[in-house]
């Protein structure tokens, strides 16, 4: 007997045992062609899920999970997603650097490592990757975490505010992987990590520059997967990008000290963090959208023109009310 002619047998066996209502029911021939019809899209999501993840792995399995062999470099770690994604890993006892403009203002735990570099200057990296070598070997991970974010029109704001977050945001993203991607090249072994955003998706008024600089860091992480797959010949290098919606820390201080106006769902970064470290921990090449709810975001440059805007529009709609409440208040005064 085949296995389909088994598993029929067995449901026709449960299916006497159901009340007489509900057997009617599922013998119903409309009623066997919806579940016939779900059951096929469920193994068409399963399939789809699958071909996907093995796509995004270039079709290679992992080497075991050795925790002893992980150096952790995350830029940005003294603040923010950064620093609680610091104290998870450093919990899960990994190694972890943390490179940051700023000192940090709390005490590190003892498998974290500061050092003080600006991430915008190719000269500042080579130099703490120098000491970064010589004290704790090559990273294996590197998460492009760091990151600035300013408020102002495009009239508005000034240049050089404009030129910092390009250069943070993006091009640091180039300086710090042509430090430390050739050593996992070599070895076909490790993980980038990028910290991008939802408006990697959707470009909103008065963070456009911000946009522009997570836009570009999506296109480096797809990118970056290319030449490691069809270059570098390092299939079992992961990559992952991270977008997430608003976080509460200092960098949207503005918005969360004008919450009510503002109205929109705000995230820990924990949710960031702990969507960060199973990628790093399960050594996962993946696309995060956070809060997973709104993953559809990524699909917004495909809907029609007048859909986009509405979504654009809305987007805005917090930030543009906050400021004009924040005039008004001012007015007031
Ligand atoms: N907070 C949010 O709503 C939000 C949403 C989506 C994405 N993100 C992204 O998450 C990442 C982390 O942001 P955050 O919210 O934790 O911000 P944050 O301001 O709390 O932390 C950013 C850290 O980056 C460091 N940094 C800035 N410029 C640097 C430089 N030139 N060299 C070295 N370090 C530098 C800062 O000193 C700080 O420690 C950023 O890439 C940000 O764009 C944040």
């Amino acid at each position: 007997m085949s296995a389909l002619e088994l598993v029929t047998q067995y449901a026709q066996v449960a299916l006497t045992h159901l009340p007489e209502p509900a057997q009617q029911f599922l013998r119903n021939s409309a009623t066997q062609k919806t579940l016939g019809a779900i059951a096929a899209l469920g193994l068409v999501r399963a399939t789809n899920r699958f071909i996907s993840q093995r796509a995004l792995q270039n079709w290679t399995s992992n080497d075991p999970w050795n925790p002893a062999r992980e150096l952790i470099l995350l830029t940005g770690g003294c603040s923010g997603i950064g620093k609680q994604v610091m104290e998870d890993l450093a919990r899960a006892g990994l190694r972890v650097i943390i490179l940051d403009i700023n000192e940090p203002n709390f005490d590190l735990p003892a498998n974290v490592f500061f050092y003080k570099a600006n991430i915008t200057d190719s000269g500042d990296i080579a130099e703490v990757a120098k000491a970064i070598r010589a004290n704790h070997g090559e990273p294996t991970v590197l998460v492009n975490n760091a990151g600035v974010g300013h408020d102002g029109t495009i009239l508005e704001e000034p240049e050089a505010k404009i030129r910092q977050t390009f250069e943070v945001n993006t091009l640091s993203h180039f300086l710090m992987v042509k430090e430390f991607l050739p050593a996992m090249i070599k070895a076909n072994h490790g993980h980038i990590v990028t910290v991008a955003s939802m408006a990697s998706f959707v470009a909103l008024g008065e963070m456009v520059d911000y946009c522009c600089s997570k836009a570009s860091a999506l296109a480096f992480h797809e990118g970056l997967r290319q030449e490691l797959r069809h270059w570098y010949h390092a299939p079992k290098v992961r990559t992952s990008v991270i977008h997430p919606l608003w976080v509460r820390t200092p960098m949207i201080h503005l918005l969360t000290e004008n919450e009510a106006q503002f109205n929109q769902p705000i995230m820990t970064p924990q949710v960031v963090s702990d969507a960060i470290c199973k990628q790093i921990v399960s050594q996962t090449s993946g696309q995060v959208i956070l809060p997973a709810r709104q993953s559809a975001a990524s699909l917004v440059r495909a809907m029609p023109t007048w859909l986009q805007e509405s979504v654009r529009t809305y987007a805005s709609g917090s930030l543009k009310r906050m400021r004009d409440a924040q005039a008004a208040l001012v007015k007031a005064q």
